[in-house]
């Protein structure tokens, strides 16, 4: 069956920021030793901006998709009030022409898509990639479902480490793991069951 997409624009009609202003917490943790300062990175459904405007203040530069006309609003405002500059295009991550070898980075945080879909999203960003460019990627994976925090109910749409396996097997995996870990993110709350991933475009 297929599944119905998520209205994003109705989830992000909220007062303040759904997923609140921290960066998320893989990409603190790995972007300094892994993404090179003169790097552009790709950041595919960039939400709100709290991880765009993150590395924009840390003089990274950013392009930033989403397919939410309200979420990128929200970015916007967050960019102006941080004093950086981040690049926006709205689009579905699934269709958007990223271009070929252009970005020293992709960070796909916790946007969740259909198979289809994701294969897509994901040879697209693989494509986006320049030779030697780093992918960070954090997801849930089907075990969330067991878990009281937020995240889709359609276990179609959560990843497995196979799954993220097989998609990015022309990069180089420098890390594929499962973890339940403790996230505090806006109105995400409680332990949490992720599968992360960093490859790397050989080259
Ligand atoms: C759970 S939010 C995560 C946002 C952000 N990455 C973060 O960590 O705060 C998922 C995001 O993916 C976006 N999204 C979902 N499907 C998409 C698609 N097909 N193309 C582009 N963006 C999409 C949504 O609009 C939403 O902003």
């Amino acid at each position: 069956m297929a599944t119905e997409p998520l209205d994003w624009n109705a989830k992000y009609d909220c007062r303040g920021l759904l997923y609140g202003h921290q960066p998320n917490s893989f990409l603190a943790e790995h972007a300094a030793s892994l993404i090179p300062r003169q790097a552009t990175i790709l950041s595919l459904g960039e939400g709100e901006g709290r991880n765009a405007v993150w590395l924009g203040r840390h003089g990274w530069k950013v392009c930033a998709v989403d397919v939410s006309a309200h979420a990128l609003a929200k970015l916007h405002r967050l960019a102006a009030e941080a004093g950086v500059d981040i690049e926006t295009r709205r689009a579905d991550v699934s269709a958007f022409d990223a271009g070929c070898a252009t970005y020293g980075a992709v960070i796909i945080l916790h946007m969740h898509l259909p198979p289809e879909a994701r294969r897509q999203a994901h040879r697209r960003a693989i494509n986006a990639l320049a030779p030697g460019g780093v992918l960070l990627l954090e997801a849930l994976r089907p075990e969330q479902l067991e878990q009281p925090s937020s995240g889709p109910t359609a276990v179609e749409c959560l990843y497995t480490a196979d799954e993220l396996a097989e998609d990015f097997a022309p990069l180089q995996i420098k890390y594929l793991g499962t973890e339940d870990r403790d996230i505090r993110a806006g109105q995400h709350q409680g332990i949490t069951s992720v599968v992360s991933l960093i490859g790397r475009k050989p080259g």
